[in-house]
């Protein structure tokens, strides 16, 4: 059973494979929360909530008079409300009708259903109905109508607790939302560290450790997207906690706009961790009668460190986030004609590098920027999402079934949000541009962004790419979007509603990717922002890979993708093999390293292939040959980051969840004379099976290959593996590990 509900003494335990979650209603109706962590079957930790009379931190009047030891200031809760003696970052804070701020909210009732919540027009987890349940607080304020609904989604085999809450107007008179967050835990123990993830266009998802200490610190974005600069995961844990020991704690929420992630240690070191929708330029009126729904926040927590909080999102993103014909199905290796041709192409041009592509085996050809409209720069043309016959050379429809006659699949790019001021569609619908009437609008890439929240611009979206994706062969887009957004403003909002811009963007977001995802099954999206601005789980929920970084350098991949692997999986992240000296760093790295390190990604190729030579070429055959032989151990195996991305070799895992084969990728970044062995602790092994081990250089063939047979598991995972440095720039190596049949 997921969910204990012992409605006498008011407790409640959500119980998963390996952890509990506990929480108690208590005498006056406020829901606490007492405990997340390890499994403790069902026990009632009430005892460890301390009461005292504290100065200043203030008693409510129903029992204050009698109990000075009861606050709110102080009190571990569940959903803690601003304004009325919890002086706490809380997770609601709402205006009343006559510019009052004071709530409190109250249990009602609980109650237990099958499967996970459905949030209409959001992002959500979900599983089979069997598989999950749903536990339902209801709330209220006892002095108005402002109740609230927590909603805690259980997914215990994953160890997966998805929250949100929905805020309910049931009194007469309308009030305003200031803050409506989505998880909200209160720990009164225990000292922690904070892992977020920041970053800027081109160095996305840079891990950042630091202690939580007292005050408030927070990372969230108020650009219209979840952002390059902070993504919407982060994790808690165990100042001690590592890779392989430790509690940790990891929330991803299922949103792509803008959002807040607090902690705050109070002044008697209790913990207190929100996120949500970024408050500061949200403010939601609820009349009587309407709700509103937060969007979901997945969490999870290991008692065994960091690499297997890692796993449990990575599994519960591969299954319970992405949906879709992808979201299993083998994705093609592709070729993308961006940093081969940038703007300048033609139709022959595009169909040379897709013939020679064809002939390696790759699989798929996307058409990036540049293919529609007056678009030959990034100046201009967005937004005119009709194909440029003259430089095609041919229609969309021709172009693509050449392509398609040479055997690859056909994609194409879009960036279905943005418009160029000099664009028809902005000259014809001045009033659908994202602008402060009155105000000069902030430029950003030479571009403005399309008011998505007006449903008017969804359709004519919605139907534009319809007809595209319907006239000619396509099954791949990549969706991106090129700019923050700022000067918030819709035309369709009176002056009262303005604050409901940014998140009804979000919305007609999510109803336009809905829609063209029900209408086009058997497409693939690949979700992008300049690289990875949007790298969200709500994203994932439409666009199940994301490109993870307009970075393609393979040494800075090792980072970005190293940051990234904290709260998503491998079959996420968009890696592409790319021409050297790169394009951003202009760096130089061996063909094998760039190979090694995309194929811990999507996999695909963004160079001009008809350049390379022929040893080159050689090297793309078996670098595809490689990824189709172990596509199942890359993209749904156990991932394991066996060094971190900032030392001189940077090492990680894939391993068969059952222990019998793991593939292992090292790749050096710094080289120094005379430098000391590189070692590390393989995982994921069955510690008394024997296995062969083969260490060679990354792309190298059987002469290259050292064999050592007859290795325990444990062997491997406490004794390791040793490479011998090389005097070589940026090598790397790849290692097979295989169960070897018959010996125990
Ligand atoms: C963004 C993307 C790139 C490319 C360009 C095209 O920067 O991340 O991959 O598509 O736009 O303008």
């Amino acid at each position: 059973m997921a969910i204990l509900l012992d409605r006498e003494r008011g407790l409640i335990s959500l119980q998963t494979r390996n952890t509990e979650y506990q929480m108690k209603i208590d005498s006056r109706g406020v829901l606490l929360h007492l405990y997340y962590g390890g499994r403790i079957y069902g026990s009632d930790l009430s005892h460890t909530v301390c009461r005292m009379d504290r100065g200043f931190s203030g008693n409510p009047a129903d029992i204050g008079a009698t109990d000075r030891s009861y606050s709110l200031d102080v009190l571990p809760q569940e959903y803690s409300c601003f304004g009325a003696g919890d002086y706490r970052s809380t997770a609601l804070a709402v205006e009343f009708a006559d510019g009052s701020r004071a709530c409190e909210l109250r249990v009602q009732d609980c109650r237990i259903e099958p499967g996970l919540p459905v949030p209409e027009g959001l992002p959500a987890v979900h599983c089979k109905s069997e598989a999950a349940e749903t536990l339902i607080v209801s709330l209220a304020d006892p002095f108005s109508g402002l109740a609230a609904e927590l909603q805690y989604g259980v997914l215990a085999d994953r160890d997966v607790i998805v929250r949100a809450a929905r805020i309910l107007n049931r009194g007469e008179t309308p009030f305003t939302l200031r803050k409506a967050a989505s998880m909200h835990i209160d720990w009164q123990f225990g000292r922690f560290d904070q892992i977020s993830f920041y970053g800027r266009h081109a160095m996305e998802r840079m891990p950042q450790r630091q202690a939580v200490g007292h005050g408030r610190q927070s990372v969230g974005s108020v650009r219209g997207t979840s952002s390059h600069h902070y993504n919407p995961f982060s994790i808690l844990c165990e100042p001690t906690a590592t890779e392989t020991a430790g509690l940790c704690f990891g929330a991803s929420f299922l949103y792509s706009g803008e959002f807040l992630m607090e902690t705050e240690m109070d002044a008697i070191g209790q913990t207190r961790w929100i996120c949500g929708i970024h408050p500061d330029d949200f403010a939601w009126e609820l009349r009587a009668g309407d709700s509103f729904q937060t969007p979901e926040v997945m969490l999870s927590c290991s008692t065994e460190g960091l690499g297997k909080l890692s796993r449990n999102f990575h599994a519960a993103i591969r299954d319970n986030v992405c949906r879709g014909a992808y979201a299993h199905r083998r994705r093609s290796v592709l070729i993308n004609n961006w940093e081969a041709t940038y703007f300048q192409f033609t139709g022959e041009k595009l169909v040379s590098l897709a013939e020679e592509a064809a002939g390696l085996g790759i699989e798929l050809f996307v058409l990036d920027d540049g293919w529609f409209g007056k678009r030959d720069d990034d100046n201009s043309g967005l937004g005119d999402w009709f194909p440029n016959e003259k430089k095609l050379g041919c229609t969309l429809r021709e172009l693509g079934e050449r392509i398609t006659a040479t055997g690859m699949q056909f994609g194409l790019w879009f960036e279905t949000e943005s418009v160029s001021i000099d664009s028809d569609l902005c000259r014809a619908h001045p009033d659908w541009v994202v602008r402060v009437p009155g105000r000069a609008p902030t430029l950003s890439r030479n571009q403005l962004i399309l008011d998505l929240s007006r449903k008017e611009v969804q359709d004519y979206l919605i139907e534009r790419m319809s007809a595209i994706l319907s006239d000619a062969p396509i099954s791949y887009v990549k969706w991106d979007l090129n700019r923050s957004l700022c000067d918030k403003f819709s035309a369709a909002l009176d002056a009262k509603h303005q604050g409901e811009f940014a998140h009804r963007y979000e919305l007609g977001l999510y109803r336009v990717l809905e829609t063209l995802t029900a209408r086009f099954p058997a497409l693939l999206i690949e979700g992008c922002s300049g690289g990875g601005g949007r790298f969200d789980a709500g994203m994932l929920y439409y666009t199940p890979q994301i490109w993870c970084s307009d970075n393609t350098d393979a040494i800075s991949r090792l980072a970005i993708q190293y940051g990234t692997s904290f709260g998503y999986p491998v079959s996420t992240m968009g890696a592409h093999v790319s021409a050297v000296p790169n394009h951003q760093t202009g760096r130089v790295t061996p063909f094998a390293t760039r190979g090694c390190v995309a194929m811990a990604g999507t996999f695909g190729y963004e160079l001009d292939i008809t350049k390379l030579s022929d040893e080159e070429k050689a090297e793309i055959r078996s670098q595809i040959a490689a990824f189709h032989k172990h596509y199942e151990l890359i993209q749904y195996g156990d991932y394991y980051r066996l060094s971190a991305a900032t030392e001189p070799c940077v090492i990680w895992e894939f391993a068969d969840p059952a222990g019998e084969k793991a593939l292992i990728s090292a790749v050096s970044r710094l080289v120094e004379a005379n430098s000391a062995p590189i070692h590390f602790c393989v995982q994921g092994l069955q510690p008394q099976s024997l296995y062969r081990v083969a260490i060679r250089p990354a792309g190298g063939g059987e002469d290259d290959t050292r064999i050592l047979e007859g290795l325990s598991g444990a062997a491997l995972q406490c004794g390791g593996l040793t490479l011998t440095p090389e005097a070589k720039e940026y090598f790397a190596w790849e290692i097979e590990i295989d169960r070897e049949s018959g010996k125990e």
